[in-house]
């Protein structure tokens, strides 16, 4: 990463009492980088995520996208970003594509072509209402939303969950063309796949804290094919593990 960077947390902190939320979290990912977010359950993902998105304020620490504030500079930021929620929530009564219509209209979109382009893409079927939408449908909907006006910067919270092995392979396609048009990734995930295929680099957050920064790059570059994503994350956990039942006894 050579240029400023697009988006960046620094010691940022978000406690929630006995032990959880989000601690000192600093990192810092460049135009044109997809940057991944691994850990488990309750880890603190999506609580950074909510504050790169201005939801939350931070205790200590700030986070900032092109060169904004998240919280203070909120509603100034919300047309860069383009953001998929880890728990969808749609109003229920609209069709896909009246709630395609009116976020259009909230953000100025006048390319209207683009987010046809998207609905196709993803195999949305927008004139059905959001209630009888499967998790699935809801999902490509968020997608589709979160693309539509072509934003800088994409923050992704678990994207693809609910999505089936072909849209979740058109999903990751899509993040890499997104990727290499410049845009700026921030993505949460559970799925190694999705991980390996899509980031440059990746941090493993545990309890709050991040407890590791991988290049992924490099490290494909230096294990060769052999290199395995799930692997190398369900060791690093085991050693962790191991270390601190170690210290405990
Ligand atoms: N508003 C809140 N008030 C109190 N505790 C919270 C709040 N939001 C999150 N937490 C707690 O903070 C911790 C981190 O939650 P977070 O949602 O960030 O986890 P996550 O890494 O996104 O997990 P998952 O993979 O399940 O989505 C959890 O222990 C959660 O219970
Ligand atoms: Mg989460």
């Amino acid at each position: 990463m050579t240029d400023q960077p697009v988006l960046r947390v620094d010691h940022l902190t978000k406690d929630y009492g006995r032990g959880r939320g989000a601690f000192d979290i600093t990192l810092a990912v460049g135009r044109g980088e997809c940057y991944g977010f691994l850990g488990p359950n309750g880890a603190g993902k999506t609580t950074t995520i909510r504050h790169l998105m201005g939801f939350s304020k931070p205790n200590k620490g700030s986070s900032a996208i092109l060169g904004r504030d998240c919280w203070r500079d909120a509603a100034i930021l919300k047309n860069d970003i383009g953001y998929i929620p880890g728990e969808i929530e749609l109003p229920a009564a609209m069709t896909g594509a009246g709630f395609l219509r009116m976020m259009e209209k909230m953000r100025g979109v006048t390319d209207h072509g683009r987010t046809a382009r998207l609905v196709e893409r993803f195999h949305l079927d927008p004139s059905v209402r959001v209630k009888k939408m499967s998790f699935g449908m809801k999902r490509k909907l968020a997608i589709v939303t979160a693309l539509m006006h072509d934003p800088a910067v994409l923050i992704l919270d678990e994207p693809s969950s609910g999505l089936d092995p072909m849209m979740q392979k058109e999903f990751i396609d899509c993040i890499a063309e997104e990727k290499s048009r410049g845009k700026t990734i921030f993505l949460s995930s559970h799925f190694f796949h999705e991980i390996d295929a899509a980031c440059d680099r990746a941090a493993i957050i545990k309890e709050g804290h991040i407890v590791s920064e991988m290049d992924l790059k490099a490290l494909k570059a230096k294990e060769g094919n052999g290199f395995d994503l799930e692997k190398y994350f369900l060791d690093f956990y085991r050693e962790e593990a191991e270390g601190r039942t170690g210290d405990e006894s």
